[in-house]
Parts: structure tokens; sequence; C-alpha cells
């Protein structure tokens, strides 16, 4: 039980906006589509939804094509059965909460136990206290539960989420987290949540695809996005990091200004970028010198960034230190964030 996208495009007035995609995502896990502003999250959704239609290629769920230019088949929205939770939470103002949640239901004149499955959903999301209240009465937290009681009323096994959590504070988003990773695992749905915000991706998904310019650059669990980032781009992308110039000769790691870090592993000599990421920095008395130049308290830690040879360098620590102090660095030099210069 897959969706399945085989080459997909999308241009808008000629320019490229989905660029030859292809996914293979298991049924009942949750995927992000994460990447910057701009890079076809929200066509990719709404081209799987059938709101747009593809130039090429294929969109299928099991044995379902939804669409295939090869064979002309291109199914309409309401006989995809997905769910779909927006941004805006796309609800009827007018109704009150149960009418929202039951509207899906009484469109498709599927009214069987209605009155049962409304309660249902909104018992899920913890608003059955609130059924009868208008929309404009709710906070935006409760808003965003109602699009989602009525996004697991239809019993779809599919549901497509476009940053629904971007117009909350930070307290509801985590709450909504929450709601949304047990929600979606209860009801056995596979979930595909766009979202720019790696924090949210990187907690909340069983795959994370990382998209550029309409292209897949990264694929993977969210552990090996993190330690094996494919690209600087997704190491700082994903994570933490500052990036710092070098060379790789003799197992040592030399910057551009001349500091030496050793390398405990194979790789071949040449110019290297390396991502430095905050936990391989560690105070070290054999270390470089170098200023600190911000720390932000988290509650666990302290969050500094020192300027090493004009490169600021983010790292952790237990210990106060004040700012325009001077402490002794040492980087690791970690395989998987070393980058040959000409594959970026
Ligand atoms: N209907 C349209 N007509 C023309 N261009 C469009 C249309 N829809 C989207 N685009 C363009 O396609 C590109 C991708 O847009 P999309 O909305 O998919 O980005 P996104 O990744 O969801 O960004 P954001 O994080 O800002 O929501 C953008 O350059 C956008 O301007
Ligand atoms: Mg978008």
């Amino acid at each position: 039980m897959t969706l399945v996208i085989n080459h997909l495009s999308k241009a808008f007035n000629n320019n490229s906006v989905i660029d030859d995609i292809s996914l293979d995502l298991e049924s009942s896990s949750f995927i992000s589509l994460l990447g910057p502003s701009g890079c076809g999250k929200t066509t990719l959704l709404r081209l799987i939804a059938g709101l747009i239609t593809p130039d090429k290629g294929e969109i299928r769920h099991n044995d379902t094509i939804f669409y295939s230019s090869e064979q002309k088949v291109n199914i309409s929205p309401d006989k995809r059965n997905l769910g779909m939770v927006f941004q805006d939470f796309a609800l009827w103002p007018h109704m009150n909460v149960y009418d929202n949640v039951a509207y899906p239901l009484r469109a498709k004149k599927d009214t069987d136990q209605l009155n049962e499955r409304v309660i249902e959903a909104l018992s899920a999301v913890q608003l059955e206290h609130l059924k009868d209240r208008k929309i404009h009465e709710l906070s935006g937290g409760q808003q965003q539960r109602v699009s989602l009681a009525r996004a697991i009323i239809s019993n779809n096994k599919v549901i497509l989420m476009d940053e629904p959590l971007s117009a909350l504070d930070a307290t509801l988003r985590e709450d909504m987290r929450h709601l949304i990773q047990s929600i979606t695992k209860k009801y056995e749905m596979t979930a595909i949540f766009v979202t720019h915000d790696q924090y949210e991706a990187m907690t909340m998904s069983d795959q994370i695809i990382v998209l550029d310019k309409g292209k897949i650059l990264q694929q993977g669990t969210p552990e090996d996005l993190y330690t094996k980032p494919a690209t600087p781009y997704i190491a700082k992308f994903i994570g933490k990091g500052s990036d710092i110039q070098g060379t790789v000769v003799d197992k040592f790691f030399t910057t551009v200004t001349g500091l030496k870090f050793p390398i405990h592993f194979n790789t071949t000599p040449g110019p290297y970028t390396y991502i430095i990421r905050p936990e391989s920095v560690k105070i070290d008395n054999s270390g470089y010198p170098a200023q600190i130049q911000s720390v932000s308290y988290t509650g666990e830690r302290y969050e500094y960034v020192a300027l090493l040879d004009e490169t600021p360098i983010m790292f952790y620590d237990s210990n106060k230190l004040s700012i325009g102090s001077t402490v002794n660095l040492n980087i690791q030099i970690l395989n998987h964030f070393l980058f040959k210069q000409e594959e970026q």
C-alpha cells in the first residue's frame, strides 16, 4: 500500500516548478516535504490532490491511478479520497464546529451514523465540548483542531497537510504537533506534511524529503538527514552549523588561515568545505583560541557563538562564559560533514 509518484513535472509560464520528481511513499508513514519558500512544496501537494494538473508523469495510490500523462488518466480531486488540512484552515465561518466537521459526509450523502462519527472525530481532537460554537468564537489552535477533525471523519487513508501549524503560536504548535502525530498513527494514515520548519520535520516524520527548486535533494529518516547530509546546504538546513573552507593533506584538515585538525578516517586530498556541528566543538586547552561573541541560555545548556579566525563557530557548554572572553576550541572532523568543494 503506497503512494507512488513517477517522473512528475509541472511548469507555470514555462518556469519549471516541479522538475521530474519520483517518490515511493510507504503507507501509514509520516512524510514531511521540507524546503525553502518557493521550492514547490504546495505545488507538489496540490498535484497529488488533483487541484492542479501535472504536465507529465504519473501519480498512483495502491492500484488506483490518480494521474497518468501516458495513459491519459486524471481523476477528479473528490474521487481521490484524500484528507486535506491547510494553513488557513478553510473552515465555514457561518457554521458551528459540529456542522463544519459533518460537512464532508453530508456533501457526499454519506450520513450513516453521522452523529456518532462527528462526535468520535471531535473527541479525537478534544473538542466535543465546543461542538455548538461558531468558528469565529474559537482560538487559532481550536480552529486547526476542527480542520483536523474534518480530515479524520472521512476516514481517508492519506492526509495532505500544508503548513498546518504556521499560523499558531509556539505553545499551540507544540500541542498540535503531538496531536497530529498521535491521530495520524491512531488512524493509520499516510501523512504528507509540508513545512519549511526543520524542527517540525525532524520531530514528526518517519521520512523527510528535502526539496529545492522543484527537485528532491535528499530523502531519508530524520537521523539519516542529520548525520549524513548529502550536501553542505542540507547540512545547514537540517541542523545548526557553520562552514569553514580548507584542504585535506596527510590526514589533516587545514583551514585557509592555517588551523590544523586531525582526520581519523580515509579521504582523498584536495579542497573541502567542512560543516561544523555545534556538538563536534569542545572547549579544550590544546585547541585554538576563540572569542565569545554571543551567548543564549536555553535552560539545559548555554549556546555560544565564538569567533575562531574570523569564522563564527557555534558550540554548547554547561558553564556560563562571558561575552568577549577567550576559550580554546577543538573541532572534531567528522566524515559525513566534509564535502569536496566541486560537490557543492
Ligand atoms: N498558479 C501559479 N501560477 C504561476 N506560478 C505559480 C503558481 N503557483 C505557484 N507558482 C510558483 O511556483 C513556485 C513554487 O510555489 P509553491 O507555492 O509550490 O512554493 P512553496 O514551496 O509552497 O513555498 P512557500 O514555503 O512560500 O509556501 C513559486 O515560484 C511560485 O511563485
Ligand atoms: Mg507553500
